[in-house]
């Protein structure tokens, strides 16, 4: 950091000192492990180098006006070449893990295992070397919604076809990086996957299936993660001594009122998010309100079953318990109010949940649309997730804050960062088991179909320049001193004490 930036992290800090009060300053456990992340579409490029084969998001960038300005990730940030960057930065951060994904499609080009791609796997294979040797332990999630082409071809995510295509994909991961991976996350978001993919059409595959794809995607998905974690545990536990979660997202829904109806509506809708996929993975099957309430409108909609399709005994039973710990992406809340849906026809995930969900305009707004600063949310979900769930472990797999690719926002950044760890910490002194941290992002990347406009980085990366050339922001020195510190305040403002 130059005199300058040292000058400004100053200002910014003292800047804050009224709203230190209010933050919880409790040094973190020794154990509790901070990281930075990203995924493979968003940063590698390289988009058919060395025998990689199309993914979904290659074909939606290249054949439709889907993307914000028809950007792609052809080259993005260029980390398959410049991996050892990356590696340096993450070294400079002082992080303890680095959270990343495998693509699909560059590891098996069509996406069966009948064809492994060697370049592929030496890519990893150093990415992951790299990591070692600078300490940081690598956590791996095995699948970034980047499905190969070819499946997408017959039906993706909706097909049951992919669940042992999946299957077949993990087990090439652990049997060739899992000696070294000791952090393995089945899926990242699949309520993005599957309900902005293949219910709302927003993602790709932009498929507009309302009321339907979403909730047969979910399927497909919940029993791949199933069997994805049977086989590690039956065939590489013993071995390997790793651990297999899933990373799941949802806003923290707070009901609009004290009344009720808005209480059990906020409840309903963390259910129809969260719990979509946590409880069939936790309990073994849907929430009960999902299938009341999906169950309901499709017979009032003239159907003679549930849209929501149901897992037989054997398979709950199966799908029981298929986790070691829980990676939860957490960024904003939303207000949630009931709908009193008399007439129950129309057909959509969305309305399936009856309730209405906002943020409103005097909550901190960003330059993502969907996220509102409130960092009040993150305890009450961890909160939420404990009462909920019951003493599983968590780790914040994801959390942060966009800028525009001006660096004249990264003081808000800052404060985003601070005000949620400092949730997080609170909840440990509520006694949630969180045993990590995982910023999003290591570095400015592609933005799904908002292309490069919305940019997460501590690190910014010049998209114009053909080295991606990475500088850190102040954010960058800021999180740099609360991984080294496990504090989030300056060392001399911390308060030494042990977690209960
Ligand atoms: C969630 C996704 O996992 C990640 O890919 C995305 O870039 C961030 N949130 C920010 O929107």
């Amino acid at each position: 950091m130059n005199f300058q930036e040292t000058c400004m992290l100053i200002l910014l800090i003292a800047s804050n000192f009224v709203s230190l009060q209010s933050l919880n300053t409790k040094q973190f456990p020794a154990n509790f492990m901070f990281g930075a992340a990203t995924a493979a579409h968003q940063i590698e490029g390289g988009w058919k180098e060395d025998g990689k084969g199309e993914n979904i998001w290659d074909r939606i960038a290249h054949s439709t006006n889907a993307i914000h300005n028809h950007e792609n990730a052809d080259i993005a940030c260029d980390s398959y070449h410049k991996y050892k960057d990356d590696v340096a930065m993450l070294k400079y951060l002082s992080v303890d893990h680095y959270r990343f994904s495998i693509a699909w499609s560059r590891i098996l080009p069509t996406g069966f295992s009948n064809h492994v791609n060697e370049a592929g796997v030496n890519y990893y294979k150093k990415l992951i070397k790299a990591l070692q040797s600078n300490g940081i332990k690598p956590m791996v999630t095995i699948f970034h919604w980047d499905t190969p082409q070819t499946f997408e071809n017959i039906g993706g995510w909706t097909n049951e076809m992919i669940i042992d295509r999946y299957v077949d994909y993990s087990r090439v991961l652990f049997e060739t990086f899992g000696g070294d991976v000791k952090y393995w996350l089945t899926f990242n978001e699949p309520k993005q996957i599957c309900q902005e993919g293949y219910g709302a059409g927003i993602k790709a595959p932009g498929i507009m299936s309302h009321g339907f794809g979403e909730y047969l995607c979910a399927h497909n998905v919940i029993k791949a993660h199933a069997k994805v974690w049977h086989m590690y545990n039956k065939e590489f536990r013993n071995k390997q001594q790793g651990q297999v979660g899933i990373t799941i997202d949802s806003m923290w829904m707070e009901p609009e009122t004290n009344s009720e109806v808005d209480i059990l509506a906020a409840e309903r809708k963390m259910q129809f998010t969260f719990g979509w996929y946590a409880n069939p993975i936790i309990n073994g099957d849907y929430p009960a309100v999902m299938k009341e309430f999906i169950g309901r409108r499709s017979i009032l909609q003239g159907y003679n079953k549930s849209r929501l399709p149901a897992f037989t005994t054997d398979e709950i039973r199966y799908i029981k318990g298929t986790i070691d710990y829980l990676g939860i992406n957490q960024y904003t809340a939303m207000l949630v109010r009931h709908i009193n849906d008399t007439d129950k026809t129309e057909i959509s995930w969305e309305a399936d949940s009856e309730t209405f969900e906002y943020q409103p305009d005097y909550w901190e707004a960003t330059v993502s649309d969907w996220l509102k600063v409130t960092p009040w949310g993150m305890r009450k979900q961890l909160n939420w997730i404990r009462a909920t769930y019951g003493d599983i472990p968590q780790i914040i797999t994801e959390n942060g804050y966009p800028d525009n690719g001006t660096v004249s926002l990264d003081e808000r950044r800052i404060n985003y960062l601070k005000q949620y760890l400092s949730g997080i910490r609170d909840a440990l002194d509520d006694g949630v088991k969180i045993i990590g941290y995982t910023v999003w992002s290591l570095m400015d990347n592609y933005e799904w179909y908002r292309g490069y406009s919305e940019r997460f980085g501590l690190y910014r990366v010049d998209f114009t320049n053909p080295e991606r050339t990475r500088t850190p922001k102040l954010s960058a020195e800021y999180f740099k001193n609360v991984s080294s510190t496990k504090c989030i305040v300056y060392v001399s403002e911390c308060i030494d004490e042990v977690v209960k």
